[in-house]
């Protein structure tokens, strides 16, 4: 089965050409101008549209036990929503719940995403606990392809591990070529804060945002990079929220360093100005880190136009509002914490970042799915547009208005971050492996259809 594209213009991280693009089965064949139509069985016109990676996900939670509850989107709901964005490509977070083999929680996961999932994902896993043979476990990890490995500095007495299994684990990454992800908070010190605003009766949402300075973020980052630095090792900081954080991965990468930072559309765009007033309604926005005050965004706009930031992903944890949320209403402490976006980064990113003129479409192709494919494994099997990588490709109308609402989006949530948001630029078409599963802005795929991704780890082959 063999599709032509024609008379786009094809996006590539570095390159932007008006050709024809042929897809041979899951696989692009040739990219070119003047493919004869007699190549292909079906021939698609993209005239007006754009030709785009298909977008890569690298921070996702679906299905996700979290404060006694479970994040609102399966495997199916969340990739839906995410193809309908244009995203063809999720790297999905197993935990290691403590005590247990990472190996378990790889199962668990693989059994979450069977039959469900419609696009193809990877996995990192969260790791709680190295035991006796964590290092060992690992590298075993790495061999199934799970070439990444979340590491949290916060949520103390739950998924925060000390600065000695941080190191460990950074070391084993020298050996094993895995990537260590940093969430970067100091967790003991906001823990006191948090106790002491509880102690004062601060219960409403707005303190979990107000207990979580940035500078808290900003010593993780450094101490973060700092231990790499002695492993030897790159480090990946996820979610980074504030210019206080960026400035401490700008001046590693200024010294050289391999240090990586990704933020994400609601550090961009929303902040703690607009929602300070919101009383419960401030649940919505309770996720961690939590919304900064809005002098920082300028700064996290110019880190991804300058590469001191690599990567947008959503870190997607949805939370129904209603009856999800509600488990903190008496206290903010136990709002699960998490909020949607899967559907939306695209949109977001191409409307603010290309559409205001704050970086290139260029850009935005390596923020939404070149860099991350290179950085975790996939490149360039995903995240590229040329012969011999697979078809995932996302057709963008660039003029397309569409307004965000939780009345009209595809995630299993009962609200937006994002609401009534007005952006433009939208996908038209998204094919996964050659398989058209998004046509006219509808999803025609197939629950399951998903394949797991065997990432690389660093110096490892292509697979
Ligand atoms: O609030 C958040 N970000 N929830 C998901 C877990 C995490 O820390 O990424
Ligand atoms: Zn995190
Ligand atoms: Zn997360």
């Amino acid at each position: 089965m063999a599709t032509l594209i024609q008379n786009g213009t094809i996006v590539n991280a570095d390159t932007t050409e008006r050709a024809d693009l042929l897809i041979s089965g899951a696989t692009i064949r040739e990219i070119r101008a003047g493919i004869p139509p007699s190549a292909a069985d079906t021939v698609v016109d993209a005239s007006g549209l754009l030709v785009l990676p298909g977008g890569i996900d690298a921070h996702t939670h679906l299905d996700m036990p979290f404060g006694g509850t479970t994040s609102a989107d399966d495997f199916e709901t969340g990739t839906v929503a995410a193809a309908i964005g244009g995203t063809t490509t999720i790297v999905d977070f197993a935990i290691q719940a403590r005590g247990t083999k990472m190996r378990d929680a790889l199962d668990l996961w693989w059994k979450k995403a069977a039959g469900k999932a419609v696009i193809d994902y990877g996995l990192h896993m969260i790791v709680t606990d190295l035991g006796q043979s964590g290092l060992e476990d690992m590298d075993d990890l790495v061999r199934e392809g799970v070439s990444s490995f979340k590491l949290f500095m916060a949520y103390p007495n739950a998924l925060m591990v000390d600065d000695a299994t941080i190191f460990k684990a950074l070391r084993q990454t020298a050996k094993n070529g895995a990537l260590i992800c940093m969430h970067a908070e100091n967790g003991s010190a906001i823990d006191v804060i948090v106790q002491q605003a509880l102690a004062e009766g601060k219960t409403a949402p707005i303190h979990h945002a107000l207990t979580r300075p940035t500078r808290a973020e900003a010593e993780a980052v450094h101490r973060s990079i700092a231990l790499a630095e002695m492993a030897g090792v790159p480090v990946y900081i996820v979610h980074l929220s504030s210019e206080d954080a960026l400035n401490q991965v700008r001046e590693a990468r200024d010294r050289g360093l391999p240090a990586f930072a990704e933020t994400c559309p609601q550090y961009l765009l929303l902040s703690l100005e607009d929602h300070l007033e919101d009383g419960w309604e401030g649940a919505k926005y309770v996720f961690t880190p939590p919304l900064r005050e809005r002098r920082n965004q300028p700064s996290l706009w110019e880190g991804l136009r300058r590469d001191h930031l690599q990567v947008v992903s959503t870190d997607h944890c949805p939370f129904c509002f209603e009856d999800q949320k509600a488990l903190g209403k008496s206290d903010f402490t136990k709002i699960p914490n998490g909020g949607p976006g899967i559907e939306n980064r695209l949109q977001l990113l191409h409307h603010h970042g290309v559409g205001l003129g704050r970086f290139s479409l260029n850009r935005f192709v390596e923020l939404v799915s070149a860099a991350p494919a290179r950085i975790f494994g996939m490149y360039p099997q995903k995240g590229l547009l040329a012969p011999g990588s697979d078809a995932d490709l996302v057709l963008w109308d660039p003029l397309q208005p569409h307004t965000i609402s939780a009345a009209t989006h595809h995630m299993r949530v009962d609200y937006s971050l994002f609401e009534g948001f007005r952006v433009r630029g939208n996908a038209r078409d998204v094919y996964s492996r050659g398989e058209l599963i998004v046509s006219n802005g509808n999803f025609i795929g197939r629950p399951g259809r998903g394949q797991y991704l065997r990432r690389a780890a660093r110096g490892g082959a292509w697979q």
